[in-house]
């Protein structure tokens, strides 16, 4: 089993100058009312690799752990700057207004989180929640310094079983999470079961390249480049592996579309982002 959030301890490594006077917001860790993950499968998938179902998430941990402080600069480097477009149209698409609750889910160092602050204002709520202690406070140091404010909540949290009630939110996204996540049909409805009535779910992901020839650079780029791109920057070279790995074996843009009607979401639709390699998806809670 993989338990839904694991207790730390609030405020903890925080030396930021500016963080002296005033307390840092707490990383909040509930305990889901809602019960563990379930999953009938024994083995799963890491990367490549086939692995008993309770060890996928410790592995993901290790990988952003390893990954958290230099997570930012490397997105910016091996997608040459487009995440922050990708990232852009999802924030478009979100339909997030003045007052709205927002979740970002896996939403790590807070790209997302830092924008809805800004649309949702003073009257509106913002989590930024992830499974990984290591990158919400890489997230919430940026975010403060970035002075984002009192609209935001820190919470360490398994997608997988969300700890909020039915119903809580307007908009929810998770970009580039769900494919780390090890029962992504149990993220789906537990995301679908915090989402208000009208709300919007946006999975933001990489997918597959429709242009064969494009997929074959793609994949030399993949397994060759970023591995050693991972090595030089960020001494780990095996954690940008796996990056190229899970990409592979993420379902494609119709199978997550099918995945998120059978969690309960309609109106599914998806935009196909640079050739195919990322793609958008949006459900609604109807
Ligand atoms: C590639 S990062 C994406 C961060 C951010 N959303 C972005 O787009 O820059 C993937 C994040 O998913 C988180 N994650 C992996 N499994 C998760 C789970 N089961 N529940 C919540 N977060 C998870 C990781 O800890 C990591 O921060």
């Amino acid at each position: 089993m993989i338990p839904c959030v694991k207790t730390i301890a609030v405020g903890e490594g925080y030396n930021g100058a500016h963080r002296e006077a005033a307390r840092p917001p707490p990383i909040a860790a509930i305990r889901e009312p809602h019960g563990m993950s379930a999953s009938d499968k024994h083995t799963t998938h890491f990367g490549y690799q086939e692995v008993p179902v309770e060890e996928k998430a410790s592995r993901v941990a290790h990988v952003f752990h390893s990954v958290a402080a230099r997570y930012d600069v490397m997105n910016d480097l091996m997608s040459m700057g487009i995440h922050r477009l990708w990232k852009r149209l999802t924030i478009e698409r979100s339909g997030v207004r003045p007052g709205h609750s927002v979740l970002d889910i896996a939403g790590g160092t807070g790209d997302l989180t830092r924008k809805f602050s800004r649309m949702v204002g003073p009257r509106g709520r913002v989590v930024l929640a992830d499974i990984n202690e290591s990158m919400l406070r890489v997230g919430r140091d940026k975010l403060l310094d970035s002075g984002v404010g009192g609209n935001v909540e820190y919470v360490q949290a398994n997608a997988e079983c969300l700890p909020f009630p039915d119903n809580t939110f307007d908009c929810i996204t998770i970009a580039f999470g769900l494919r780390n996540v090890t029962d992504k049909d149990a993220a789906l409805r537990s995301m679908t079961r915090v989402l208000k009535p009208g709300g919007r779910l946006l999975v933001l992901e990489f997918s597959k390249p429709g242009n064969p020839l494009f997929s074959r650079a793609y994949d030399e780029y993949s397994f060759r480049l970023l591995p050693k791109i991972g090595e030089l920057v960020a001494s780990d070279a095996d954690s940008y592996r796996y990056l190229a790995e899970s990409i592979r074996m993420h379902p494609d843009q119709e199978t997550l579309k099918a995945m998120m009607e059978a969690a309960g979401l309609e109106r599914v639709e998806y935009t196909n982002l640079t050739g195919g390699i990322v793609a958008l998806h949006r459900g609604i809670k109807l």
